[in-house]
């Protein structure tokens, strides 16, 4: 079996939810805290040991590049001024190997994949979406990895989610349990409506596959939305080779939708020791003021 190394970030969406915001900005630029999430998905990329990435960007995503490259004046200037620790923080994202492709036309996400085939080659690798942030004690690329090298499955990650937000996601209509929290699929649906919805397992940003994918996706024709849905591509590879469904059980921040957006700098702000104790305290003080 081949070892899973690689990992393709599609990051290549309008990121219409978010507009204004995003007219300018990449929405995988966008911070939790003070790191932009498509970071904190490279970071679990590392953690859970992915060799080489592969960012799918489009048009005004430029500035993700400049994110993963040195910035030698800041560099300069912060050494100078003995900002070390600023400095460190700027160099960590520096000669990581990552590399990026460009999608020319917003064809969907099944199609950002497909532009990373010559990338992946014949290999297993790994998709994770750039607005899902994880959080678990082993990351879910870890356990989606591990999971691989047991049953050498496709496997994707899913979530219960309420029945009506069914309508948002991929669901799976799950045939039976395999192992704890790992299912054999009957069929994959891409944001069915929630009347028509097999489950309540909501397909999360993160996907192991197999590069069987690649000629799958090649020939599968626009779906929901008129965008190349990977979903679809995933639903016939399962008809030729096991596809499993793998449930997540840690916390998932979808920072795609400025609620959740809002909610996960909260979160993550509060487990920040640097300002933990003064935002803690600004969120009993204007939850009083509301009160009265
Ligand atoms: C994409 C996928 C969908 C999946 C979701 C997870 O949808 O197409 O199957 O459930 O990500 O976040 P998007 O959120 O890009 O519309």
């Amino acid at each position: 079996m081949k070892k899973v190394t690689k990992a393709v970030i599609p990051a290549a969406g309008l990121g219409t939810r978010f507009l204004p915001a995003t007219k300018a900005l990449p929405k995988e630029m966008l911070p939790v805290v003070d790191t932009p999430t498509i970071q904190y998905i490279v970071d679990e990329a590392q953690k859970s040991g992915i060799e080489d990435i592969v960012i799918v960007i489009g048009k005004g995503k430029r500035s993700i590049e400049d994110h993963f490259d040195s910035n030698v004046m800041l560099e300069d200037n912060l050494e100078k001024k003995g900002k070390l620790e600023l400095l460190d923080s700027i160099k960590k994202t520096n000669n990581m190997n990552i590399y990026f492709i460009r999608q020319s036309y917003p064809r969907g996400l099944g199609d950002a994949v497909l532009t990373a085939r010559s990338f992946i080659g014949d290999e297993p690798f790994v998709v994770m979406l750039g607005d899902d942030l994880m959080k678990s004690k082993v990351p879910l690329t870890k356990q989606l990895m591990d999971s691989y090298e047991k049953t050498g499955n496709s496997t994707l990650s899913v979530m219960r989610v309420p029945h009506d937000d069914t309508s948002k996601y991929g669901v799976i209509d799950p045939e039976s349990k395999i192992d704890e929290g790992l299912y054999n699929v009957n069929s994959f649906v891409e944001k069915p409506n929630p009347d028509d919805a097999p489950s309540d397992l909501a397909i999360i940003g993160r996907y192991l596959l197999t590069p069987e994918i690649f000629d799958i996706l090649k020939k599968t024709k626009p779906g929901k939305g008129n965008e190349i849905q990977l979903t679809d591509a995933i639903n016939t590879l399962n008809q030729t080779q096991r596809v499993s469904a793998y449930e997540f059980t840690g916390n998932r921040y979808d920072t795609g939708n400025k609620l959740s957006w809002l909610e996960t700098n909260i979160e993550f702000g509060l487990n920040r020791p640097s300002i933990k104790e003064e935002l803690k305290q600004y969120i009993k003080d204007l939850a009083n003021s509301f009160d009265n």
